[in-house]
């Protein structure tokens, strides 16, 4: 049912980059999350069997690991931009998402106005790294980039930075988890993540829409919204 050259016909290759509570992270061996359930309803319309690919954010957010083949779907918390419908093949929205300003508790920071000559971690080719690029002269701080949102948690807790700007959902969800980290703020972008598949691949585009409309309709999305998201 696929047109790529990721794998086989039984198979749906997924790409995704974890940890990225709630919606894909490591429970033991296995990736759970919204965007991996959503993913298993894909696979069983499709009659295949999900595989995940874990790769670095910047391949799946520029739209070069779907573009070469390494997989037949992105599902990570993907933002749709202009540029990225111009690179992908986005799906309808499913989800809608903002930023947040993240530090270490006890940290004095107590909004954007206060990181003045501070470093803050943002993960490398997401929407947060451009905000904080977007903002970084106006508020004085400076972006540094990391490879995943488990490299940020490690640095903000050893001290290595002192802020982070990333997706508030994920954040949420970390801190609930018990990390010693404050939310400053959330930061309203009013944004909507989507699937993406390969550009031409208007086969896959038309099922994965169809599997979210049936899942708007059915109350399956509505299950999986309050077993990841609560409300
Ligand atoms: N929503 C943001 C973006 O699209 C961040 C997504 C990061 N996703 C991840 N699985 N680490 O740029």
């Amino acid at each position: 049912a696929c047109t790529s050259d990721s794998g086989d016909d039984s198979t749906l290759t997924v790409c995704t980059n974890v940890p990225f509570e709630p919606f894909e992270y490591m429970d033991g061996s296995e990736y759970v999350g919204f965007d991996m359930d959503l993913m298993q309803l894909l696979a069983e319309r499709l009659d295949q069997t999900v595989e995940i690919v874990e790769i670095d954010f910047d391949s799946i957010g520029s739209g070069s690991a779907l573009n070469a083949g390494t997989c037949d779907i992105a599902a990570a918390g993907l933002t749709i931009t202009e540029e990225r419908q111009e690179a992908m093949g986005m799906s309808q929205a499913y989800y809608r998402a903002d930023q947040a300003l993240v530090v270490p508790a006890g940290s004095s920071v107590a909004g954007l106005e206060d990181l003045s000559g501070l470093q803050v971690a943002v993960q490398s080719g997401t929407t947060g790294e451009t905000y904080a690029e977007e903002h970084a002269q106006e508020y004085g701080y400076e972006p540094v980039a990391f490879e995943t949102m488990g490299d940020i948690a490690s640095s903000l807790s050893s001290g290595g930075v002192d802020a982070s700007i990333a997706d508030l959902a994920t954040w949420s969800a970390m801190i609930g988890d018990g990390t010693d980290f404050t939310l400053v703020q959330p930061i309203e972008t009013a944004e909507h993540y989507g699937f993406a598949v390969q550009k031409d691949n208007k086969e896959l585009l038309d099922e994965v829409n169809a599997m979210l409309d049936q899942a708007f309709e059915d109350g399956t999305y509505a299950e999986l919204y309050e077993k990841w998201i609560g409300e």
